[in-house]
């Protein structure tokens, strides 16, 4: 078997945490090629809930675990995660030396600049990503090598001291992530391609959803970095062939953090009940998440954009709680419904969603096969978007997963 990716299709929170866990038994490592401490993957196991947000998700099934170039690495929440995790966790991870590091400064300054834009604030999770992103490009970032190889902190401290910000505890932080990163660090490049000539395969864990694209998505409420397939090479230093296939994962709702358009967004009883059974709360920052139904538009783009061939569905068991069911099925623009989204996607403020209440999915009761409503589903999506639907997932658990 290939390498293979998981990339979210929607505004992240898609379900990519448990599919990855559950996924992840059949390849040697997971790797981590994008973002930073600001995602959060749930996984659950039993009755015992577990948020990462910088260890890749197959940790919990003993995977090598990589984090690649292209993640911004915060060295003391990473830290604070592999001290909730088994010793062993420990062992299994490796770290890009190239990785750039978000300070405590990046935070700070995460919370000024939002302040700044006032009412179009993007409404971060204040993780420090964004500035640490700016830093790499602008050639002033620390990267995880030079904690190893004796880094200058005076000159890092020059630089935030300019923008206002009192950075002199600095030394203290770069000893302290010297203690986390030291002995973690190496080519996470390298370990893929070498996973690959001993005829193993990798399994690549996108965070957040390709709507929140820094080029793609909805800018400029996205994150900082690109949340798509085609960086999977460029994030971990791999040639495209290794990337791999796409799995696109999908939630049968659609939800949102933070601000920016939101065609389909609803605010009545029924997002209240979605929001309330899917537990659809930030796993990063406990942050209510916005709710609205399938947005096939959009979903449509994001498809073509990650070229998708295979899709998975997930938090099914939610709908069976809500009486109406709708999708999105094209736009109202100026007077006119169009399909293009990717024409529509500086106006997405603008538009009215037309929807479809094709069926409903109240009442359908899972167990190991698909109830008759859920297969109905199954069949509207793939007709719809012209993909395959090969997984299923109605609950938070690895055992609540259809494989199709
Ligand atoms: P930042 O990435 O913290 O700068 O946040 C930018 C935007 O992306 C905000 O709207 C966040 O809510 C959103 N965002 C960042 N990470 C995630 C995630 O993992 N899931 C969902 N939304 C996210
Ligand atoms: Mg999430």
């Amino acid at each position: 078997m290939g390498n293979l990716s998981v990339v979210g299709l929607q505004w992240g929170d898609e379900g990519k945490g448990k599919l990855v866990d559950y996924l992840a038994g059949q390849f040697k490592a997971v790797a981590r090629f994008n973002g930073g401490s600001n995602a959060g993957h749930t996984v659950v196991i039993g009755d015992k809930k577990h948020t990462f947000h910088l260890v890749p998700s197959g940790a919990l099934k003993g995977k090598e675990l990589l984090i690649g170039a292209g993640v911004a690495l915060d060295p003391v929440v990473l830290r604070e995660e592999l001290a909730l995790l088994p010793e062993r966790v420990r062992e299994h991870l490796l770290i890009d030396g190239r990785c750039s590091l978000v300070t405590p400064y990046d935070k700070e300054l995460d919370v000024i600049l939002e302040r700044m834009r006032g009412s179009s604030a993007i409404g971060t999770t204040q993780r420090g990503i964004g500035p640490a992103y700016a830093m790499r490009a602008l050639r002033l970032a620390l990267r995880a090598s030079d904690l190893s190889n004796g880094v200058d902190s005076t000159a890092i401290s020059r630089y935030y001291a300019r923008m206002g910000i009192d950075s002199s505890g600095v030394g203290a932080w770069v000893e302290e992530s010297k203690r986390v990163v030291t002995g973690l660090e190496g080519d996470v490049c390298l370990r893929v391609l070498e996973i690959g000539e001993k005829g193993d395969s990798v399994l690549f864990e996108a965070s957040q959803g390709t709507l929140l694209d820094i080029l793609h998505g909805s800018y400029p409420f996205v994150t900082s970095t690109h949340t798509i397939v085609s960086y999977i090479p460029a994030g971990l230093g791999i040639p495209p062939s290794e990337a791999g296939e796409p799995l696109g994962v999908m939630k049968c709702y659609t939800t949102r953090v933070g601000g920016g358009p939101f065609p389909t967004e609803i605010n009545d009883s029924n997002s209240e009940k979605i929001r309330s059974v899917g537990n659809e709360y930030g796993a990063t920052t406990g942050r209510p998440r916005r709710v609205g139904w399938i947005d096939l538009v959009a979903l449509k783009y994001a498809i073509k954009l990650n070229g998708v061939k295979n899709v998975a569905v997930s938090k099914l068991d939610v709908l069976s709680e809500v009486k109406d069911f709708r999708v999105c099925v094209a736009y109202r623009h100026l007077g006119s419904e169009t399909r293009d989204f990717q024409r529509l996607l500086g106006h997405l403020h603008e538009v009215e969603p037309v929807y479809e209440s094709p069926f409903t999915m109240y009442g359908a009761e899972y167990a190991t096969r698909l109830p008759a409503q859920a297969e109905k589903l199954v069949d509207y999506i793939e007709s719809a978007l012209g993909v395959r639907v090969s997984l299923v997932s109605h609950g938070d658990e690895r055992s609540r997963t259809i494989e199709l």
